[in-house]
């Protein structure tokens, strides 16, 4: 994983370092992948929200996952890894050269049989998944300018009790405040504080906002 600092991060870089130095693991083919990662500047779940993810998968132990944006599969992978062999997972990606690098990698990890990577912008094919209530978690990692558009469908797919994960709605710092933010990303950020009033007034959705990674909030459905 890399261990390159950046400089708008929202947590400072001792303490990263510190929490990054407490959470290596010993998975050859995650590794692998995140080494490609690194190499293609592909964005992947960071380190210590990565192992967050893990945590929650142990405790939740989820049957069913949608997760939005697949990059090329290792979110995909570590939560195949760490939940329940009967767990299915459904990742939406709209980039065709991603879709296939995700296939090639799940297939070499043997987990084509749990996860089903779909070719299709999630903005629009959220609408047409009818399973409704189905869901026990949701990983949202796709277009962060939409989440906010895609958190009415995220509510009706999940499960009372089934938590919905969104990441990066921190933005480096940008959602928090306005003297953070650069110019050219300003309606992401406009976007994800709407995204987090509404998560936060939702009547059926407990959330908690994390500063950890680039910001995390962890919703349940009540
Ligand atoms: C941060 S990456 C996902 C990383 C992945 N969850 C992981 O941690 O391994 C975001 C991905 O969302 C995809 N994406 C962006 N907008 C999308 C959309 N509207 N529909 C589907 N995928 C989208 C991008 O192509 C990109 O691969």
């Amino acid at each position: 994983m890399s261990t390159e600092y950046d400089l708008n991060a929202i947590v400072p870089p001792y303490i990263t370092d510190y929490l990054r130095s407490h959470i290596s693991h010993d998975d050859a083919f995650l590794r692998g992948l995140e080494d490609y990662a690194a190499a293609n500047d592909v964005p992947i779940i960071e380190p210590e929200s990565a192992r967050f993810l893990t945590v929650m998968c142990r405790i939740k132990k989820p049957k069913k996952i949608l997760e939005v944006g697949t990059a090329i599969g290792y979110s995909a992978l570590l939560m195949a890894k760490n939940t329940p062999k009967s767990c299915r997972i459904t990742t939406l990606e709209y980039d065709e050269k991603m879709v296939r690098l995700a296939r090639e990698n799940i297939k070499s990890a043997g987990f084509s049989e749990r996860i089903a990577v779909i070719e299709a912008d999630a903005k629009d094919y959220l609408a047409y998944i009818d399973d409704e209530s189905s869901f026990d978690m949701i990983f949202l990692d796709g277009p962060k300018a939409h989440y906010v558009n895609m958190l009415d469908e995220c509510v009706r797919l999940l499960k009372k009790g089934g938590v919905l994960i969104s990441d990066n709605i921190l933005y480096k710092g940008m959602t928090a405040d306005d003297n953070h933010v650069v110019r050219r990303k300003i309606t992401i950020v406009k976007r994800l504080r709407a995204y987090i009033d509404a998560l936060m007034a939702h009547k059926e959705l407990q959330t908690a906002i994390l500063p950890l990674g680039d910001g995390v909030t962890v919703s349940v459905k009540i």
